[in-house]
C-alpha cells in the first residue's frame, strides 16, 4: 500500500484502485464530475493542487475529500492552517503515536546475512535490491555515499531491471533508501546524489530536514534531445549533503585554467592576476563543465549508462581519505568501485542487475587504470603538460615564469612574495568562478 503521495493524479488513481476500478472506469466516473482525462493528466508529473476551482471541486467530489485532507495526503501542512497546526502539535503527535503502536507491533524485522557476489581486499559487491541490502550495513559505518539511481525515465537496464514508477511511487522508494543512507553514514560523512534537476528539487526538500546542505553541483552535460516548449536540458544535478554540521573530510580539488585546445590561450582574461594564481590550478566551483558522458565503446563497460572515472575520482578524492569507506547502492557498471580501488578506499556496492560486468571490470583493471592516469595528467595543475608546451611555443606566460622570477629575489623578499601569493591564490580562485 502506498503511504505517501506527491501528485493529485496518484491520489485519484489510488482511490480508483481501492474501488477496484480500471483506469477507463476511473475516467468515466471523473467525467460525471465534469473532469476530463486531460484535466487530470495535468497533475501527473507535478505536485501542485489544481488552481482551476471547477477542476479542484470535481476532483474533491470524486475523492470525497476536503481541500485540507487533499493537502494532508500530499504530505503538507494545508495552506492557511500553519498556525493552528503549530499550536496543535502535542495533540497531533499523541494521535499519531497512538495509531502507530499497532503498526510497530506488526512489523517484523528479519535481517538475514547475504553473501557477496564478489570480494576484493578493499570491497564487497552484493547482488540484490539496495533497500534489502542496506539492512546488512551497520549504523554510522560509511564515510561517503555516492548514488546514481534510475531516473524514472522509463528505461530498461540489464536483466530486466526497469525504470518506470508513478511519481509518488518513485519518491516513496527514493526516500526509503535515503533514510538508509543517512543511518549508515558516519557523523560528518558525505552524501552525493546524481539525478536530473526535477527529482533533486524534491530530494533536496526532504534532505534539508535531515542533513546539512553543502552544494547543488551543476554537471554541465547535454543528456537528450531538445523537448518542445521547454529549455533544452543540459545539466545534471549532483546534490552534496553532510551528516551533522560539517564534513569530516573536505580535500580541496583543483582544475586547470580553461584554455583554447588549439593555441593554449586562456579563454577568459585574468588581467593582472596571473602571477598570483595557484600553480596547482583553479579551485573547483559548483559548476562542473569538464565531465563528459562515457559514450565511446573503447571506454564503456556496458551498453547502459555509465559515469566517468573523472567524476567519481573527484567526488571520492574530495570527501574521503585513503582507507575510508565508500558505498554506492546502484553499482551499474561499477565505476565507483573501480575508482575506490584505484584510490585505496574501502567500498561496499549493491546492484540489482548484472554483477558480472562489475566483477570483470574489477578483476581486469588495466583499462580503468589508463583512464585514471589520464585524469591525473590534468588534475591539480594550472596547465596540463600539453597546454604548457603549447603556451611556451606560442610565447604565452606559464606559472613557472613567476616562480622563476621570485627565485631571483633575495630570500626574505622571496618568502614574503610567496606568502602573499599563497594568501591571494584562493581569492583569485574565487573571482574566477
Ligand atoms: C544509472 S545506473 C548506475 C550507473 C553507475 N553509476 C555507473 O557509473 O555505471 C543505475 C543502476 O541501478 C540499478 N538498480 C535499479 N534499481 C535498483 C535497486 N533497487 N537496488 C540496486 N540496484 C538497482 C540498475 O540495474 C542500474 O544498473
Amino acid at each position: 500500500m502506498r503511504l505517501r503521495f506527491f501528485t493529485v493524479f496518484d491520489i485519484v488513481k489510488n482511490k480508483a484502485d481501492q474501488l477496484g476500478h480500471s483506469e477507463n472506469e476511473m475516467y468515466a466516473n471523473l467525467k460525471k464530475e465534469k473532469i476530463n482525462k486531460k484535466d487530470l493528466l495535468a497533475y501527473k508529473d507535478s505536485g501542485i493542487i489544481p488552481t482551476d476551482e471547477k477542476v479542484l471541486s470535481g476532483i474533491l467530489n470524486y475523492l470525497d475529500m476536503s481541500r485540507v485532507e487533499l493537502e494532508l495526503k500530499l504530505g503538507r501542512i494545508p495552506t492557511g492552517f500553519e498556525e493552528v497546526f503549530s499550536n496543535s502539535t502535542k495533540e497531533i503527535a499523541k494521535m499519531l503515536e497512538e495509531k502507530n503502536i499497532v503498526n510497530q507491533q506488526q512489523k517484523e524485522i528479519s535481517i538475514s546475512s547475504v553473501q557477496p557476489y564478489y570480494s576484493s581486499d578493499l570491497g564487497k559487491l552484493y547482488n540484490g535490491d539496495c533497500i534489502e541490502l542496506f539492512k546488512q550495513v551497520p549504523n554510522e559505518s560509511v564515510d561517503t555515499i555516492f548514488a546514481d539511481p534510475p531516473f524514472n525515465l522509463d528505461k530498461e537496464y540489464d536483466e530486466g531491471v526497469t525504470d518506470k514508477n508513478s511519481f509518488s511511487g518513485y519518491l516513496d522508494w527514493y526516500y526509503k533508501w535515503i533514510e538508509e543512507c543517512i543511518r549508515v553514514l558516519k557523523p560528518g560523512g558525505s552524501l552525493f546524489i546524481y539525478n536530473i534537476p526535477k527529482w533533486n528539487t524534491y530530494l533536496s526538500e526532504f534532505l534539508n530536514g535531515r542533513m546539512n546542505f553543502r552544494n547543488w553541483i551543476t554537471v554541465d552535460m547535454k543528456f537528450g534531445l531538445p523537448i518542445q516548449g521547454r529549455l533544452y536540458p543540459a545539466n545534471y544535478s549532483l546534490l552534496y549533503y553532510v551528516k551533522g554540521d560539517k564534513p569530516k573530510t573536505f580535500n580541496v580539488q583543483r582544475i586547470p585554467l580553461q584554455t583554447c585546445p588549439h593555441c593554449g590561450r586562456e579563454i577568459k582574461d585574468y588581467g593582472g592576476y596571473k602571477n598570483k594564481m595557484n600553480p596547482k590550478g583553479v579551485t573547483l566551483s559548483d559548476v562542473w563543465s569538464d565531465i563528459y558522458p562515457v559514450r565511446h565503446n573503447s571506454s564503456k563497460n556496458r551498453k547502459f549508462n555509465e559515469l566517468s572515472i573523472k567524476l567519481l575520482d573527484r567526488i571520492i578524492s574530495l570527501s574521503t581519505n585513503e582507507g575510508d569507506v565508500v558505498l554506492d547502492p546502484f553499482g551499474g557498471s561499477g565505476t565507483t568501485f573501480a575508482v575506490s580501488e584505484l584510490l585505496g578506499r574501502k567500498w561496499i556496492g549493491f546492484e540489482l542487475g548484472n554483477c558480472e560486468i562489475i566483477k570483470e571490470r574489477l578483476v581486469n583493471k588495466e583499462k580503468d587504470k589508463k583512464l585514471f592516469d589520464k585524469v591525473y595528467e590534468e588534475k591539480n595543475k594550472l596547465f596540463p603538460d600539453r597546454i604548457k608546451e603549447l603556451r611556451k611555443k606560442n610565447g604565452l606566460w606559464i606559472d613557472d615564469d613567476f616562480r622563476r622570477g621570485s627565485d631571483n629575489k633575495s630570500t626574505s623578499d622571496k618568502s614574503i612574495n610567496e606568502e602573499n601569493n599563497i594568501k591571494n591564490y584562493d581569492q583569485i580562485s574565487l573571482s574566477l568562478k
